[in-house]
């Protein structure tokens, strides 16, 4: 099983879009099996693929029932969706609660979900496990960095995110400080189009010498006919 988190700390990059549409990909096309976990508290993953919150077991509900150890229980939290192929372990807004301090205080197990992870991986239930990440560091987004063996970077070429690269370098770092083995698979442009600033920043991305994905184009707004 490949463990891939979806990050950026930077909001609105199409961390979710990404996500969901790699599982529909994965899933339909080439017959894998996936399995989502939705580490961000706006849960857009989840509301994709799962609908409303009725009061199955969360991500949340796991990081925080499994403090003490597994106790064999990874399967409670793990939802089916109407998605061939694609399962979930879905988020809820209570992750916003799982701040840094919870991990500290050892009311959140920080490896849980590696944990939860290492025995999927025995049990060759999935062939990818796919973590959306949120926009932010907490409890939810160290256990998604711990989890993975491998991270997409969705990077929005715009001139904000320029000036941002450096900060990028650094949150990788950071990240490989929890968790040195995680491997950046690559930084994947997104809602790229054609303009001397982006086509820019696109270049100086790839001079980096980072891994650099094809872009991924901004699709284009329907006209609004106000229905
Ligand atoms: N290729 C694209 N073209 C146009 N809009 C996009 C594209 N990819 C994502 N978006 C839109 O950008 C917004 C942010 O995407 P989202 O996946 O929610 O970002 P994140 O998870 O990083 O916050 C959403 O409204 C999404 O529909
Ligand atoms: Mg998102």
């Amino acid at each position: 099983m490949r463990t891939v988190a979806i990050c950026n700390l930077k909001g609105g990059v199409a961390k979710t879009t990404t996500v969901i549409n790699m599982a529909a990909i994965l899933a339909q096309d080439y017959k894998q099996r996936v399995l989502l976990v939705d580490a961000d508290s706006q849960c857009n993953t989840t509301e994709f693929f799962w609908g409303v919150d009725d009061g199955s077991a969360t991500l949340a509900d796991f990081l925080r029932e499994t403090r003490d150890g597994l106790n064999g229980c990874v399967e409670d939290y793990i939802a089916k969706t109407s998605f061939p192929g694609v399962s979930l372990v879905p988020g809820d807004d209570s992750l916003m609660d799982l701040d840094l301090t919870k991990v500290e205080t050892k009311a959140v197990q920080a490896t849980a979900l590696r944990n939860m992870v290492s025995v999927l991986a025995e049990q060759d239930e999935f062939d990818w496990c796919l973590i959306d990440c949120p926009p932010a560091f907490n409890a939810a987004s160290a256990a998604a960095l711990l989890a993975a063996d491998e991270v997409i970077i969705p990077i929005k070429l715009d001139a904000f995110s320029l000036r941002g690269m450096a900060n990028m370098a650094r949150q990788v770092s950071n990240m490989r400080e929890i968790n040195p083995g995680l491997k950046v698979v690559g930084y994947l442009p997104t809602m790229w189009y054609n303009s001397p600033k982006i086509l820019e920043a696109e270049q100086t991305l790839k001079n980096s010498g980072l891994p650099v994905f094809d872009h991924i184009r901004r699709t284009a707004m329907m006209p609004d006919f106000g229905e």
